[in-house]
């Protein structure tokens, strides 16, 4: 028969076509060779449970470039599109590649590749502990992985780091030779992950002195990038599923580029594309708005942007103290999430406003646009970022009496500027709510949030933190649904 094109998510098309062929079938084992063929038909992407009324005690399972993982247990089978979802009955879990098809039982489960031939697959033990999947008396999920986020970057700092030793990256292999040919490193992602890759853009250039390009996944992959062997593509993704990176992915390592992917989840699609794979450990995130995976892929970028300045010998002086920096954040953290109520009190006078603007230069910059993106996602207040010096050039035209603006100033370099950025925006009447580690004066401004300090090149590991508090709050005083915000997935599988 011809091939079926389908467009956007027809998916009603599969069984019929699977019907279609299940028809024209005379053998006992017609279901499973039903939805093998319908499957050699299909274009695109797909990840598909088909049940038959004939086979009531059967289940076939097939995927093409979309997550599906099937957990086992004793007796127990389940499908499903990443690990999370089931980690509260299993920690086994069988990963299903493209073109393989699965006959699945309540006792049994068999393998084929697309010629219908057994094939053996490992069980991967997951190490996620099943109440890391539930709410631990918090109210959400969000607020419980924001509080999470002193043991998840504890966890993703784990042995790499040791006071006078070398940063142990000893799971990949990047020779000096090879970083002294590297003519760029891209850092590629989509949404907070992305964040990630700006917030540590400038300690990984500085640190290496390699030239760092960050991009959005789904521009990158059609932009034709200038990429070669000598090209160095990190890829950053909590799920390790969402398609524009790991199509991001696929695009590099057809260019020869050496690939290496940054995820949350072992054995997720990303993983099995990359030359190289390193985690974080920040455990299961539930709630779609990205926070402890945010943290938690900064501090591992963090390391790694040291490792590869000690295997160049760069810089030996700062590194040592933004080691012990890195060592101080759970701390840090914890001491900010101990001291909430501010930040709650000021969410809960501005949750009914229609805008709101955040500003803050270099560094701060980059948390200023995951902090908006935090804001919007819960809240659905229009907010934007700006770079605190492009105010002039545009954006101050919308400041007003009672907008409300939030800086965030903590890199000591460029205080001075940002300071009077702000002064700008309270000439025109704004209301300033102020995230820093500097000893301001608390006079000039609304509120003032005080952080600790540490190195300006980690500190959007502390500075997000009030932010998130500050978004989620007034989600809350609105009375939405903090963890699943509307027309958002927590894992984008699709284009
Ligand atoms: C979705 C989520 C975001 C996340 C982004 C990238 O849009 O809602 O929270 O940052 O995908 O996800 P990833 O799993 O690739 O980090």
């Amino acid at each position: 028969m011809d091939t079926i094109l389908f467009l956007g998510t027809d998916t009603e098309v599969i069984p019929n076509l699977i019907h279609y062929y299940y028809k024209n079938s005379k053998d006992n084992d017609s279901f499973l060779k039903a939805v093998n063929s319908a499957c050699k038909d299909l274009k695109g992407s797909y990840a598909i449970e088909v049940i038959c009324k004939d086979f009531p005690d059967t289940m076939i399972v097939a995927k093409k470039d979309s997550p599906l993982v099937i957990g086992t247990c004793n007796n127990e089978n389940y499908v499903a599109s990443d690990i999370p979802a089931i980690l509260s009955y299993t920690k086994n879990f069988y990963l299903l590649e493209d073109n393989e098809i699965v006959e699945l039982y309540k006792d049994k489960i068999h393998f084929y590749n697309n010629n219908l031939e057994e094939i053996k697959k490992e069980i991967k033990n997951i190490e996620w502990d099943a109440t890391s999947s539930e709410k631990a008396g918090f109210p959400d999920y969000m607020l419980k992985e924001i509080y999470e986020q002193p043991n998840s970057v504890r966890e993703t700092i784990g042995s790499r780091l040791k006071i006078g030793e070398k940063v142990n990256f000893d799971d990949i292999y990047i020779s000096k030779e090879y970083l002294e040919k590297v003519n760029k490193i891209y850092l590629v992602a989509c949404g907070t992950a992305m964040h990630a890759g700006l917030s540590i853009k400038p300690m990984l250039e500085q640190l290496c002195k390699i030239p760092v390009i960050v991009d959005v996944a789904s521009e990158f992959r059609y932009r034709n990038p200038l990429i070669d062997s000598n090209t160095l593509c990190i890829f950053i993704s909590q799920s390790g599923e969402t398609a524009d990176t790991i199509a991001a992915l696929k695009l590099a390592k057809l260019n020869n580029s050496k690939t290496i992917a940054i995820s949350n989840v072992i054995g997720s699609s990303i993983t099995r594309e990359a030359d190289y794979t390193i985690y974080t450990h920040a455990g299961p995130e539930i709630a779609v708005a990205s926070t402890k995976a945010y943290t938690a892929q900064v501090t591992l970028l963090a390391l790694l942007s040291i490792y590869f300045a000690e295997t160049l010998g760069n810089d030996v002086e700062r590194i040592e103290n933004i080691k012990k920096e890195i060592l101080a954040l759970p701390e840090k953290i914890q001491s900010i999430l101990d001291n909430v109520s501010q930040i709650e009190s000021f969410a809960s006078k501005v949750y009914n406003e229609h805008d709101i603007f955040f500003l803050g230069r270099g560094i701060d910059y980059t948390v200023a646009l995951e902090a908006s993106l935090k804001l919007k996602e819960i809240s659905y207040i229009h907010s934007d970022a700006y770079a605190a010096g492009e105010l002039k050039h545009g954006p101050i035209a919308l400041i007003e009496n009672g907008i409300t603006v939030i800086g965030i100033i903590t890199d000591p370099s460029i205080i001075e500027k940002t300071i009077s950025n702000i002064q700008e925006v309270i000439t025109r009447g704004a209301k300033t709510f102020i995230v820093t580690n500097q000893n301001l004066n608390n006079d000039n401004y609304n509120e003032v949030i005080k952080i600790p300090s540490t190195d300006a090149m980690i500190s959007p590991i502390l500075s997000v933190i009030p932010l998130q508090l500050f978004a989620y709050y007034i989600s809350k005083e609105k009375g939405l649904d903090v963890d699943k915000p509307r027309n958002l997935a927590k894992s984008v599988t699709v284009e």
